[in-house]
């Protein structure tokens, strides 16, 4: 605590924003900085509909506030009720990952904010110009940017920061899980999550990627791995996959092309079915599960990761048969449970 103190007095943009127990320091960008009116903006047009082709869809449509910032479907319903390949993750504590969506391919919160708004399946909003042009028309918004970024001529890269410094405040620590763990409050988790616990560090290998440190967890490593989940959908074209990487020769459906993964940006073919490992925090709240949305319970996760994953050519090393009994398997569940905690909205 005493070295966040000295960083923060240094660098003033290292934020104790929220101050709660099992979370690392805030990074804020320099060239974004949290202002109250910022942050408040930023939530307007979070919510804002009129932001859509069709003024049906917000990007609170799909991180939803009473869903821990998601939406309960298996993939998400944008504008005319077209739907995805890909289901909704949370919001919360992105303000701590260091790269966005699931196969990573922006690099900033900022970038993030403006894709969802010109994707034809989400916000559907032709362009940037069209952005704009909402935004420029409301009176009370014109206000609200000239007070933030003094200035009138209102941009994408305004309607960006405000929505990414929105986003810096959904926050969430503190779970019965670290007030156990980092607080040393031994009340805090029953015998069977506490053993769940251990099989989450230990046997069950899940830390190795969802991580925790000696003072703080983000349960993500921020890296990517192929835990099989969406390769069955690819197994007929396994076998051209590990001898090309001319993907466009092959006739894939939007479904198969999703399943790429990490591989879609970066054009490795080791990154074939890579994902960004999740943030595991408020999990119970959050189904269905995985960038598919093909898993609908906890208990069915387990058992996923229990029996080895899907087998394919690109599976990770660390994803193996446990051999756990059915309790141990109880017991990760009832650890699992405990990692929910409030949105701590500043
Ligand atoms: C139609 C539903 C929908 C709407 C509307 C939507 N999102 Fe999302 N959001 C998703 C899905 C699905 C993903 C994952 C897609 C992927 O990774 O390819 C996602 C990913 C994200 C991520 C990255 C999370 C991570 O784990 O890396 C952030 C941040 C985010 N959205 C914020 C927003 C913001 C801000 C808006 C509004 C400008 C918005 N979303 C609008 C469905 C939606
Ligand atoms: C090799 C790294 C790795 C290991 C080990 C690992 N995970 Fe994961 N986990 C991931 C990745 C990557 C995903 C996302 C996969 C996807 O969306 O296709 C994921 C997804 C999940 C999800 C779904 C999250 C969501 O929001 O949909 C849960 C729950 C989960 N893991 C729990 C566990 C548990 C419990 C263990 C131990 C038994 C474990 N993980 C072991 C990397 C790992």
């Amino acid at each position: 605590m005493r070295l966040i103190l000295i960083l923060s007095f240094c660098f003033p943009s290292i934020l104790l924003a929220n101050n709660l127990l099992g979370l690392p320091p805030l990074i804020i960008p320099e060239n974004n900085l949290q202002t109250p009116a910022k942050i408040n903006l930023g939530q307007r047009l979070f919510n804002d509909k009129r932001l859509s082709a069709d003024g049906s869809i917000s990007c609170a449509s799909c991180h939803q506030a009473d869903k821990a910032l998601t939406d309960g479907l298996k993939t998400s319903k944008g504008i005319n009720g077209l739907t995805g390949t890909r289901n909704a993750p949370t919001v919360m504590n992105a303000a701590f990952y260091t790269s966005f969506f699931v196969d990573g391919r922006s690099n900033s919160l900022e970038t993030q904010a403006l894709a969802p708004l010109t994707n034809p399946i989400e916000h559907g909003l032709k362009d940037s110009a069209a952005i704009i042009k909402i935004v420029q028309t409301d009176a009370e918004y014109k206000t609200a940017f000239k007070t933030v970024f003094k200035t009138n001529k209102i941009t994408t890269e305004h309607i960006a920061q405000a929505i990414a410094s929105f986003e810096r405040t959904l926050i969430g620590g503190n779970s019965n899980f670290d007030q156990y763990f980092f607080g040393r409050d031994k009340t805090k988790l029953s015998e069977s999550a506490a053993r769940g616990s251990r099989i989450f560090r230990r046997k069950g290998n899940c830390a190795n990627c969802h991580e925790i440190s000696w003072n703080n967890a983000r349960f993500t490593d921020n890296r990517f791995y192929n835990i099989g989940i969406g390769m069955p959908k690819l197994n007929e074209f396994l076998p051209q996959l590990k001898h090309t990487t001319a993907i466009n020769s092959l006739a894939l459906t939007n479904q198969q092309i999703s399943e790429l993964g990490r591989f879609q940006i970066t054009k490795i073919p080791s990154d074939i079915g890579k994902f960004k490992t999740p943030n595991l925090r408020n999990i119970a709240l959050t189904a269905p599960y995985m960038h598919d949305g093909s898993i609908a319970t906890l208990a069915e996760v387990i058992n996923y990761y229990n029996q080895g994953g899907n087998k394919n050519p690109w599976l990770d090393p660390a994803i193996f048969p446990l051999n756990l009994t059915t309790q141990e398997q109880q017991d990760l569940e009832a650890f699992l449970h405990e990692l929910t905690s409030n949105i701590a909205t500043e």
